[in-house]
């Protein structure tokens, strides 16, 4: 053969390689399954450099650790091996980041013989190369005992080209991989804000929906009345209920204001109503707040329903209790959360005289998952008590 015949074939085996790379990268970015990443680099780095095998060494970011999957010798089975950080030819490249060929295994003394033990494979002689994007390195990839001769600068060279294919490969997997969790994780929330949502507008429907109902019925009733003292009632128990909606509609505010629901602030709605709603009446009004260590904010359900609790339960004692003293406890834990009510006035009364007011507390009780109780021992105490974080009442 010539010069030139030698220079044309050359160029013939470059070109050869060179599409063999192309369609090697093309497959290996063409999943973002990091098992199927490593299965292609692997086949492909062995077809590449015309090798007996080869293996895709990953760095564990966690522990430093190097882990590769080595075939097994019977069948297609798959074992994990491990190496310590630094360990083995992959551990010393990982470290110093040059590629590296090998062409008597066992007189290199950084050699790892457990890989051998495991796959029953023996190696003779190796090309490894660092896997690295701009920012950080992956992981080796390495090509096992040449099939004919040994391996050569141009095999290194080659097999560093396609370990760039394969790093994009790996990032893009592992980039997208968060990115899985990430929206996994998000979609979970979003689930729960729409599961509070839909809970809120029954809410709003039952609540503002009624009053507002109960208003027109009572503003029909007014125009067909025969004399003015039954519409100046009738109008009182209609300024009665709108101002009772307008407080609604205050707490439901309230309630959906993300920026302003933590509780803190629960505490403070919880202390101004009570001190304008009981004071007026001349009776003494105290709260004792503890909140420890509470990380999740209140969801607005839990504002909206506890809220309304605690409404109904001070509408009672001006009511019903002739009291002089109302103690209100609010106690937030990360675990539960508990709201004690307790007047010193008449008490209950008969048992089992409850209305539509105690049915509905602990209807709303149930609804945050809770429990509500009210006994009566000098005065009357209405205690509700909550697990956080909240489990709602029909999910359980
Ligand atoms: N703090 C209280 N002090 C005394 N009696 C109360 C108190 N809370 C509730 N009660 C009694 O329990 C009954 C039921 O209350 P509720 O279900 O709220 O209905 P309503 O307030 O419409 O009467 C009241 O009628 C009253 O007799
Ligand atoms: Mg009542």
């Amino acid at each position: 053969m010539g010069a030139g015949a030698r220079r044309d074939a050359s160029k013939d085996r470059e070109l050869k390689q060179l599409r063999a790379l192309m369609d090697m990268a093309a497959l290996v970015n063409s999943t973002l399954n990091i098992h199927a990443i490593q299965r292609r680099s692997v086949d492909a780095a062995a077809k590449l450099l015309n090798s007996e095998t080869a293996s895709l060494i990953l760095i564990d970011q966690e522990t430093g650790e190097l882990y590769f999957e080595v075939a097994l010798k019977k069948g297609a089975r798959l074992k994990q091996v491990r190496l310590r950080k630094g360990e083995g030819i992959a551990g010393w490249v990982v470290e110093h980041g040059i590629p590296q060929i090998i062409h008597d295994i066992r007189s290199d003394r950084r050699f790892f013989a457990r890989a051998d033990q495991v796959s029953g494979f023996r190696t003779k002689n190796m090309v490894c190369v660092p896997v690295k994007t701009r920012e950080k390195i992956l992981g080796v990839l390495e090509a096992v005992n040449k099939r004919k001769g040994t391996f050569s600068p141009e095999d290194m060279e080659l097999l560093v080209a396609f370990s760039h294919h394969v790093a994009l490969a790996i990032d893009n997997a592992l980039l997208y991989e968060d990115n899985i969790r990430h929206l996994v994780m998000r979609l979970r929330e979003e689930k729960q804000h729409a599961r509070e949502r839909e809970r809120i507008l029954k809410d709003l429907h039952d609540g503002i929906g009624g009053i507002t109902t109960n208003i027109s019925l009572l503003a029909d009733l007014a125009q067909d009345a025969s004399s003015l003292e039954e519409v100046r009632k009738t109008l009182s128990t209609i300024s009665e209920l709108s101002r009772e909606g307008l407080s609604e509609i205050r707490c439901f505010m309230n309630s959906i204001d993300e920026s302003r629901v933590d509780w803190h602030t629960l505490m403070a709605d919880i202390r101004h109503y009570g001190s304008t709603c009981i004071e007026p009446h001349g009776i003494r009004f105290r709260v004792r707040e503890t909140i420890r260590d509470v990380r999740e904010p209140p969801v607005s359900i839990l504002y909206l329903n506890l809220f309304r609790i605690y409404k109904e339960a001070l509408a009672n004692v001006l009511k019903h209790a002739k009291a002089k003293t109302v103690t209100v406890a609010l106690d937030v834990r990360p675990e539960r959360l508990l709201l004690v009510v307790k007047d010193d006035g008449v008490g209950l009364g008969k048992p089992g005289g409850s209305g539509r007011g105690l049915r509905n507390m602990k209807a709303r009780a149930w609804e945050l998952g809770g429990t509500l109780t009210v006994s009566s021992r000098s005065g009357t105490q209405v205690r509700l008590e909550l697990s956080l974080p909240l489990r709602l009442g029909a999910e359980q």
